[in-house]
């Protein structure tokens, strides 16, 4: 008799749907591939009543999700959210059964619990869904680059807010202008706070660094700053000086002078130089650049929300879940024995962009330099912008008219960088200096 893997889904929304209509329409080539028939035994879903309109039995349907769990041999959780999903794969991998998740946000919080309970129980946590969709960076990083030493991983790892940035960089739309087309044109969330506040990145990020490094990072330790903030000005005068304005999830070892260091995990707007391969992702694109010491650069790009994209992340993990049910062996454990600390934003490292305005008088310029030097920071360019003065003016009134002046740093130690814009603030004619991170090329 065929052999078949009782599965059940938990949720029903975009990505859910996306499952069960494939699970049904590529059952042979997926019973095929995995070595068994992968049995739907129940969809979870809140609303019973819901026209679907799905290739399913609508008797699969059901509300009970501690019933379904205990007739699974794998769990698919795609609801999302910490609260119930959190009780839910625990009672799957406690009842014995393999979970295939799509939940950042519950991976970035209780990753390391869920990881120790599959393993206490023997059974197997897929997650590739959870970063970046279709992109296979999960698998990349836990079993291609099983033999490298990863040193860095950085990205555009949202979306919703690569859609936004691009639409503000190729419209000259402002932010809430951007945001709104963002919405129209169903990106964006009625409530898009953990896209564009970062949250979401932030949560991926802690997800591939926790793999890359093999040492425990959580979203808490994530230094994240979203969108909110960046203008239409900052995308100007970002493009000017040669750069893209991207939200970058970036991971990284650095080391310092006495060669310790530690994790960086962060997810900020950074200026990405054109020249940079992650310059070029438009539109609602995702990608993840990878350096590793034998391996160099590797990058992935591809979709990474939508329905059918990320439902092919989910049936990836479902047929290797399913296959080592059919045929044996187990999925990579968690390997945790890096001892990296991780390093608190003031010790972050990296090239910075500070953008002020300042009265334009005689020595301004030379006081800002002097207050770099103070603080040990290096110049790489500074660039001025002004009115053009003409022979008439005089002096009093050159001088009420602010400059704008940016500064981009070589690299340089956060807290070093915040120290001296505290001192710049004080020669601001305008609002508060703008910094922002630098890429390399
Ligand atoms: N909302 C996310 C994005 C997809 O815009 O990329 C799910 O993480």
């Amino acid at each position: 008799m065929e052999k078949s893997v009782k599965v059940a889904l938990l949720g029903c929304g975009t990505v859910g749907s996306a499952v069960a209509r494939l699970l049904s329409e590529q059952a042979d080539i997926l019973a095929a591939r995995a070595g068994a028939r992968l049995e739907l035994v129940g969809i979870l879903v809140n609303d019973l009543q819901k026209e679907r309109h799905l290739p399913v039995d609508p008797a699969l349907f059901t509300t009970d999700a501690l019933e379904l769990i205990k007739k699974a041999d794998i769990v698919i959780e795609l609801i999302g959210g910490i609260d119930p999903p959190h009780a839910y794969v625990r009672a799957a991998l406690e009842n014995g059964a393999s979970v295939v998740t799509g939940n950042k946000a519950l991976l970035a919080t209780h990753g390391p619990e869920l990881y120790e309970l599959a393993a206490a129980n023997d059974v197997d946590l897929y997650y590739e869904a959870a970063v970046a969709g279709a992109v296979p960076v999960v698998y990349g990083l836990r079993e291609s680059l099983a033999g490298d030493r990863v040193q860095q991983v950085l990205g555009i790892m949202n979306g919703t807010t690569n859609f936004i940035l691009d639409q503000m960089h190729t419209t000259g739309a402002d932010f809430s202008q951007a945001l709104a087309r963002a919405q129209e044109l169903g990106f964006a969330e009625a409530d898009p706070s953990a896209d564009i506040d970062g949250l979401d990145a932030g949560a991926k990020i802690a997800i591939l660094a926790s793999l890359a490094f093999h040492t425990r990072v959580r979203l808490d330790d994530v230094e994240i700053t979203g969108i909110r903030d960046v203008t239409a000005e900052d995308i100007k005068a970002a493009e000017k000086a040669g750069y893209v304005i991207k939200l970058i999830a970036a991971a990284r070892i650095r080391k310092d002078t006495q060669g310790q260091g530690g994790i960086e995990a962060s997810v900020a707007p950074t200026l990405v130089p054109k020249e940079n391969p992650l310059a070029t992702v438009s539109d609602s694109f995702n990608a993840v650049m990878i350096e590793a010491e034998s391996a160099d650069r590797l990058m992935f790009y591809g979709r990474g929300a939508g329905g059918a994209p990320t439902a092919s992340a989910v049936l990836s993990d479902l047929v290797a879940a399913a296959g080592k049910r059919v045929y044996g062996g187990q999925a990579p454990r968690e390997i945790v024995y890096g001892s990296h600390p991780i390093l608190a934003k003031g010790d972050f490292r990296s090239r910075y962009y500070i953008k002020l305005q300042v009265a334009d008088r005689p020595g301004v310029l030379a006081e800002m330099a002097s207050i770099f030097a103070q603080h040990n920071v290096s110049l790489s360019t500074v660039s001025q912008e002004g009115q053009p003065q003409s022979d008439k003016d005089n002096a009093a009134q050159v001088q009420k008219q602010p400059v704008e002046i940016i500064f981009i740093t070589h690299m340089a130690r956060r807290a070093d960088i915040d120290a001296a814009v505290v001192e710049l603030n004080k020669l601001a004619a305008g609002a508060p200096a703008k910094v922002l991170q630098v890429e390399d090329k």
